[in-house]
This record gives C-alpha cells, sequence and structure tokens, in this order.
C-alpha cells in the first residue's frame, strides 16, 4: 500500500496522489488542485503549522521528548540551564559550553533603572504580576532596538540571553510592586532557580540561602515548563516572529496568551476550584456539576494528551519532596480525591480527561508561598526557552508570514443605509 492520500475534485474528475511524510501531507498540492477551497480548522485541531526539531509529544502514549530525551531523564538528572542550552542548539552542552552558558545567563539579569524606577511603579497597586510581566517584556524592546536586527544570527542570540537572563528578575520585580516591597537585586553566586528565590524572597538577610530541596524543585519545574511545541503561547510567538518582529515583542504576545484559563492560567483556576470545593463531601456534587456543563474540571483534559500527561507524573513526585519541607498542602486531599473520582468516571474516560501539568503545580507553588497570581508568572519563565527556540527555529526555516484564510459567513454585498432610514 502507498504511503499517500489521493484528493479528487469530484467536480472536475481530476486527482492528485499525496505522500505521507513524518505523519503529514504537504497542503500546497491541496492548493494547486483546489484553488479557493479552504480548509476549515478552527482551533488548528489537523493543522501542522510547521515542520519543528525541537519537541516530540505522542500525545496518545504520554510520551514528551526535547530534542529526542525523555522529559523524565532530564527532570531526574539535568537542570533548567542545560534544557534552556539543548532546545536552542539542538545538543546538550559539554562542560565547558555549559559554563560559559552559564556564566552568561547569570551575568545579564540586572535591568535597566528605568525599568524599575518609573516602569514598575507606574502601576496600580494591586496589578496582576502577568499583566505587568506581558507590558515589561514589551517595554525591554524599547531598550534593545537593535534587536529589530533578526537576520543577524550572533544579534538573535544575544537577545534570547537577556530574555532567559533578565525574565525571573522582571517576573520577581512584579511580584515586589505588587505588595509594596522592595525590589532585590540579582546574586551572581546563585544558580538560575535560587537567584530567582532569592529576588522573591530575600528581606533583609545579608545573602540568601534557599532550601537545596525548594529550589531543585523549581528547576525541576522550569524544566518540565520549558517546552510543549505549538502550543497556543508558542503558536504565537511564532505567528508575530512571522511578521519579522523583534523578540521581546514577540515574547510579550506569548506571554499575553499563557495568561489565559485555560492555557498558563489553569494553575491558578485549580486552585481557585479546589478552594471552592472545600471539603470531600461535596467532591461528588462538583463532579455531577462539570458533567452537567456548569464548568470544567480545571487541570485537566488536554488538546494533545489522551493519556496522563506525563509532566503531571513528575509534578506529583516533586509534590512529595517539596511537602516534606514545607508541610502538606491541605488542599492535597481533595486534589487526590477528586482525580481519584474523576479518572474512574465515564465522562471523564470517554473524553480521555486526566490530569494535566497545571493539576498539581499550584498545590507545589502554593505549599512554596507563591501568591496564586505569580503561578502563571513561574510558567512564563519556565516557557521562555521554548517560545525562543522557537522563534529562533521559524527564522532559521525562512518561513512566509502566518497569513490563514477564512471561510466567509457573513451578508453578500449590501448598500449603505442612511442612519435617518434605518
Ligand atoms: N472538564 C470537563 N470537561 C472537559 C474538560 C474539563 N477540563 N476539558 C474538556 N472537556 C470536555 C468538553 O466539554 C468536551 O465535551 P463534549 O464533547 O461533550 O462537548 C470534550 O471534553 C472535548 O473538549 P474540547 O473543549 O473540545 O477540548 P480542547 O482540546 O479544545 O480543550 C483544554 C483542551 C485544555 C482547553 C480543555 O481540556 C480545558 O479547558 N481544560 C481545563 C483547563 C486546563 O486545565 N488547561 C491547562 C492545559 S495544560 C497546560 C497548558 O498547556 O497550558
Amino acid at each position: 500500500m502507498p504511503d499517500s492520500v489521493t484528493i479528487t475534485d469530484n467536480r472536475t474528475g481530476e486527482s492528485v496522489e499525496v505522500p505521507i511524510v513524518n505523519g503529514g501531507i504537504d497542503a500546497d498540492h491541496w492548493n494547486k488542485l483546489l484553488p479557493g477551497i479552504w480548509f476549515l480548522d478552527p482551533g488548528f485541531g489537523s493543522t501542522a503549522s510547521t515542520e519543528s526539531a525541537i519537541t516530540e509529544l505522542d500525545g496518545a502514549n504520554g510520551i514528551l521528548r526535547y530534542r529526542g530525551y525523555p522529559i523524565e531523564q532530564l527532570a531526574e538528572q539535568s537542570t533548567f540551564l542545560e534544557v534552556c542550552y539543548l532546545l536552542l542548539n539542538g545538543e546538550l552542552p559539554d562542560k565547558s559550553q555549559l559554563d560559559q552558558w552559564t556564566h552568561d545567563i547569570t551575568h545579564h539579569t540586572f535591568i535597566h533603572e528605568n525599568m524599575r524606577k518609573r516602569f514598575y511603579e507606574g502601576f496600580h497597586y494591586d496589578a496582576h504580576p502577568m499583566g505587568m510581566l506581558v507590558s515589561a517584556i514589551a517595554a525591554l524592546s524599547t531598550f534593545y532596538p537593535e534587536a529589530k536586527d533578526i537576520e543577524d544570527r550572533e544579534n538573535r542570540f544575544i537577545q534570547i540571553n537577556r530574555l532567559i537572563s533578565k525574565v525571573p528578575t522582571l517576573a520577581a520585580m512584579a511580584y515586589r510592586a505588587s505588595i509594596g516591597m522592595p525590589f532585590v537585586f540579582p546574586d551572581n553566586n546563585l544558580t538560575y532557580a535560587e537567584n530567582f528565590l532569592s529576588m522573591m524572597w530575600r528581606v533583609a538577610e545579608p545573602s540568601y540561602e534557599p532550601d537545596p530541596v525548594l529550589a531543585r524543585a523549581m528547576d525541576v519545574l522550569f524544566m518540565l515548563h520549558a517546552d510543549h511545541e505549538q502550543n497556543c503561547s508558542t503558536t504565537a510567538m511564532r505567528v508575530i516572529g512571522s511578521a519579522h518582529a523583534d523578540p521581546y515583542s514577540a515574547a510579550a504576545g506569548a506571554t499575553a496568551g499563557l495568561y489565559g484559563p485555560r492555557h498558563g492560567g489553569a494553575n491558578e483556576a485549580v486552585i481557585q476550584m479546589l478552594r471552592d470545593i472545600g471539603s470531600y463531601d461535596d467532591i461528588p456534587a462538583f463532579i455531577e456539576s462539570v458533567k452537567a456543563g456548569e464548568g470544567r474540571l480545571m487541570g485537566f483534559g488536554h488538546r494533545v494528551y489522551k493519556a496522563y500527561d506525563p509532566r503531571a507524573r513528575i509534578v506529583k513526585n516533586q509534590a512529595d519532596e517539596v511537602f516534606k519541607i514545607t508541610g502538606r498542602n491541605p488542599l492535597l486531599d481533595i486534589a487526590l480525591k477528586l482525580e481519584e473520582i474523576a479518572l474512574s468516571d465515564d465522562y471523564f474516560k470517554s473524553r480521555n480527561l486526566y490530569p494535566n501539568v497545571d493539576f498539581y503545580t499550584g498545590l507545589i507553588y502554593q505549599a512554596m508561598n507563591f501568591p496564586m497570581d505569580m503561578f502563571t508568572v513561574l510558567f512564563a519563565i519556565g516557557r521562555m526557552p521554548g517560545w525562543l527556540s522557537h522563534w529562533n527555529e521559524a527564522v532559521d526555516q525562512g518561513v512566509r508570514i502566518s497569513r490563514p484564510r477564512q471561510v466567509y459567513t457573513g451578508p453578500a454585498e449590501r448598500n449603505y443605509v442612511p442612519i435617518s432610514e434605518r
């Protein structure tokens, strides 16, 4: 049997045989046979928007690999900065490459004083940190106008370095601004995750010493979020990048996409849901209300995973380690029971709805004292290398500007009616 599909235009009897390559067919064949006939695919359920060599996601079998390396092995043995290097460059670094990369990231964590003194102070006292982060990332483009030169690969990597270095600083500043605490400057003696925790929590101590278990948990969570192929925010990054916008502007757009409760905002929504449920006894009634269409079970379901999200399993194990230090999050019992009931219920089973990465991350963040409105910010720090890897790959590919078509369903031509006659 040939590995191909045949498309026939029944109006003319013309057909074209299209080879299936890497699990996809080239839409160009369709366009040539059927000009002006568009695939109607809202939400891109059947559309591969690009070829990519970064992340492999097999949703049916619960497999996630960065550049071929299973997420389980990376979470167990690697570090976030090593994973950033891997995603961006395609290979794990050797010792000297990793040392250089770590040095470069560590020494670009400071931001312009105008950002701190004028920009952040301009926000309202109760501004959401995600709103601040989106704006702050966009504002960076005004400090680095040379970022517009995206054709120069070396210049691209300078901006990539800056974004990965500075996003924890911007994130921690958003938090400190929201609680009226002075900003903490980056500490170059700390690792990436430790430095972020220091900028979040340091008060008057001469140097901040984070608990190694919590710093490792933070690093692992960043790794788990580092990439997830063509999700909503990454697609936003690639689409904006295809217009040749600078990477700060594109990353601000991606961060805005992440903000939504169906995407990165779900971790916050999970805690809200667990709080609203309140007690064990109320779980069955809550499940029934979800089944009746009165809301969604947040932290469950995924467009691509139709099996247990492999990241959720790793997060669940991390939670055990974190709770040994912080004490058990009281909402954990409700979460575990909710998962048990949902996984044995036909509604969820028949729709392949399993816990996703967001179901347990919020519990860890909460136990580590992060306020709920910082949860998605943590996701954004982790996802930055993924966004940038895809942006860089797309520029290397020389992709055309993203410009999908539509199937028009509005009125046919009609004449303007003066307001007095309407
Ligand atoms: N609770 C209850 N029912 C659900 C849920 C849920 N969480 N998710 C999907 N369904 C139902 C949905 O009602 C539909 O049922 P029916 O066929 O009877 O109409 C069916 O399952 C298919 O749903 P869909 O909306 O077509 O699925 P989707 O692929 O468009 O949406 C999703 C994926 C993640 C947006 C959705 O599952 C959801 O809203 N989940 C809750 C939010 C969440 O946890 N998001 C985090 C995603 S993972 C992290 C990330 O990548 O951002």
